[in-house]
């Protein structure tokens, strides 16, 4: 069956099957030779496209204003606080004014919920640039740095140490269960992902021939994997009253030297960054002060170590939004 995506939203990659990411990542790979080599791919000249950020944001925010802008379109960006919604306006009125003026809105904001009524009272292509549940323009640049540094995805062994019920850790377990990757959520228990999701994962990896494990054992956790993912402790929207709590639960999560070590030798580390691995940002100067860590999710040597991928992984950001903005307004 090919495969049109044409007029649908991308809020969660539970939305789309196989194939269809499957397509996604084919046409990012497309879209990188495309840039590669100088040729203009303004495809989508006439269309206009508006970002709504509720949060801050570098890498989704520049992703989605260079792919737009190399696809012919105009892009707005409305950043956090500048516009009405919320404060003086519903979400379904902006929506429907937005939905007039725009081809597609790109939205980062708390609920998952908030981003489905957007999208359900747009009229137009709605794309999730991250909430608290999920980050799925996310995982297909994952995907696709997984893809490049190993040449394939089913079959491999992908550990996940961290906050595991956060945005990152929800959409990992997806991603993998739907490529047939073999999910591990590290973690202390606290902070396993919601029974439901796991559940729901399990079985969308029993299709695919993956499979969903949790663990609180580091080494048990570590031991085999191909990719060693982590995120940051505390997200954005947390109160920074959590710092103290989620610093004593994680700090036995750490990626570090030992950590990297019980991983296969060619294990490859990623991030979606931003990521507290030194003390150069205010938040790692006050952590520093308050607690005397001096990094925290992932240690300097291995974040900057030849394992780490971080940086293929923020430019495939900008190849795979573009791919998402093609296939859904085309
Ligand atoms: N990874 C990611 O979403 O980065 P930004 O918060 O900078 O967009
Ligand atoms: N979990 C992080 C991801 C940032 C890309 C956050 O929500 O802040």
């Amino acid at each position: 069956m090919p495969v049109n995506l044409s007029g649908r939203n991308f809020l969660k990659l539970l939305d789309f099957n196989t194939a269809e990411i499957r397509y996604l990542l084919d046409l990012a790979k497309n879209f990188k030779d495309l840039k590669r080599v100088g040729t203009p791919h303004r495809y989508l000249a006439g269309k206009n496209i508006v970002l709504l950020f509720e949060k801050t944001s570098t890498r989704t925010r520049c992703s989605f204003e260079v792919a737009g802008m190399d696809l012919g379109m105009g892009v707005t960006y409305l950043d956090p606080g500048s516009s009405q919604m919320g404060k003086k306006e519903s979400i379904r009125d902006t929506a429907k004014v937005l939905g007039r003026m725009y081809d597609g809105i790109e939205y980062r904001g708390f609920s998952q919920k908030l981003v489905e009524e957007l999208a359900d009272n747009a009229g137009v292509p709605v794309w999730n640039g991250l909430t608290d549940d999920f980050h799925p323009t996310q995982m297909l640049a994952d995907l696709l740095t997984i893809e490049e540094k190993k040449g394939r995805l089913s079959g491999l062994h992908f550990t996940y140490f961290g906050d595991a019920r956060n945005n990152m850790g929800n959409s990992l377990m997806v991603a993998c269960a739907k490529m047939g990757i073999h999910f591990t959520a590290c973690a202390p228990e606290t902070l396993f992902p919601a029974p439901e999701l796991v559940e729901t994962c399990r079985q969308l990896a029993m299709q695919s021939g993956g499979s969903v494990t949790l663990t609180e054992d580091v080494h048990a956790g570590a031991a085999n994997a191909d990719v060693i993912y982590t995120d940051i402790w505390v997200s954005m929207g947390e109160p920074d009253s959590v710092w103290e709590s989620r610093i004593r639960s994680l700090q036995p999560y750490q990626v570090n030297r030992k950590i990297m070590e019980f991983a296969k030798p060619d294990a490859i580390f990623m991030h979606c960054l931003p990521s507290f691995h030194d003390t150069e940002t205010t938040i790692g100067r006050e952590i520093e002060q308050k607690f005397g860590l001096c990094e925290m999710e992932v240690s300097d040597e291995v974040f900057n170590g030849p394992q780490s991928v971080v940086f293929d992984q923020a430019e495939n950001r900008m190849h795979t939004i573009k791919a998402v903005l093609y296939a859904t307004l085309r």
